[in-house]
């Protein structure tokens, strides 16, 4: 998949019943059923779409995956072995939710990062700063500090989703210039770290809707979206995915 990706991060939402529904609808979508678009459904549901997209081109992820190995004594854990087995092409990882309610430490996500790695499952790694990070003119360089995680690993085959913590559900969504600019120092920073390697996948997410996707994906610098609630209205994500063609 070299073109833009939507990813639809269903977050803690779904049963089995409007799962099959919404599903439904989307495979009755030209836009939505296709490569180059993923869900990221709660692990519950992961086996319902791996056998509701079966016949689909359309890609399933993980919202989280363990840190621990691929098996063993860890109760209640997902490896990143069982995510691949049943089918997930891509896992989120360090999504600003886990790391602010689960503390997730940047130990923790370099391990989750070489477990995908390992298991053949590539890793969307989050980053975002706070508004009180930007109002203090500190954003690149938090965000710079969050990509560090990366040097040790294969750059091409990690994505990366900026999402400003600020435009998270709130409806605001960063201005183009702001989303430019930071796509923009995330390729570098990851081109500098990497001696020179190309430059990583970036997607954009916070608040991505139907009436601001045509703009901000043909930001040339924006290699796709990351779609939290408008991944839940088949007709907002049907533009969303549009938009990204
Ligand atoms: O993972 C998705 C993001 O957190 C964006 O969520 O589109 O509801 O703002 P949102």
């Amino acid at each position: 998949m070299s073109g833009k990706l939507v990813m639809g991060n269903w977050k803690m939402n779904g049963r089995l019943d409007s799962n099959r529904k919404l599903i439904k609808a989307m495979l009755e979508d030209a836009h939505i059923n296709r490569d180059g678009v993923a869900i990221a459904a709660p692990h519950a549901y992961l086996m319902q779409l791996s056998d509701l997209l079966a016949a689909s081109p359309m890609a399933i992820a993980a919202q989280d995956m363990s840190q621990f190995g691929l098996a063993g004594a860890y109760t209640g854990e997902v490896s990143a072995g069982m995510l691949h087995d049943i089918g997930c092409r891509y896992a989120l990882i360090g999504h600003s939710e886990r790391r602010q309610y689960l503390s997730e430490t940047t130990a923790v996500l370099n391990q989750k990062l070489i477990n995908a790695l390992e298991a053949g499952i590539t890793p969307v790694l989050c980053v975002g700063e706070t508004l009180q990070q930007r109002e203090a003119g500190d954003h690149l360089t938090v965000i710079r500090d969050q990509l560090d995680i990366l040097a040790q690993l294969a750059p091409t085959r990690v994505i990366v989703a900026y999402e400003p913590i600020w435009a998270i559900g709130t409806g605001k969504v960063a201005t183009l210039d702001q989303i430019r600019e930071m796509h923009t120092c995330i390729k570098q920073h990851c081109r500098q770290t990497h001696g020179g390697a190309e430059a990583v996948r970036v997607l954009y997410g916070g608040s991505v809707k139907a009436d601001n996707a045509d703009a901000t994906l043909a930001i040339d610098n924006v290699d796709g979206a990351l779609v939290g609630g408008a991944s839940l209205d088949v007709e907002s994500f049907g533009i969303i995915c549009q938009a990204c063609l």
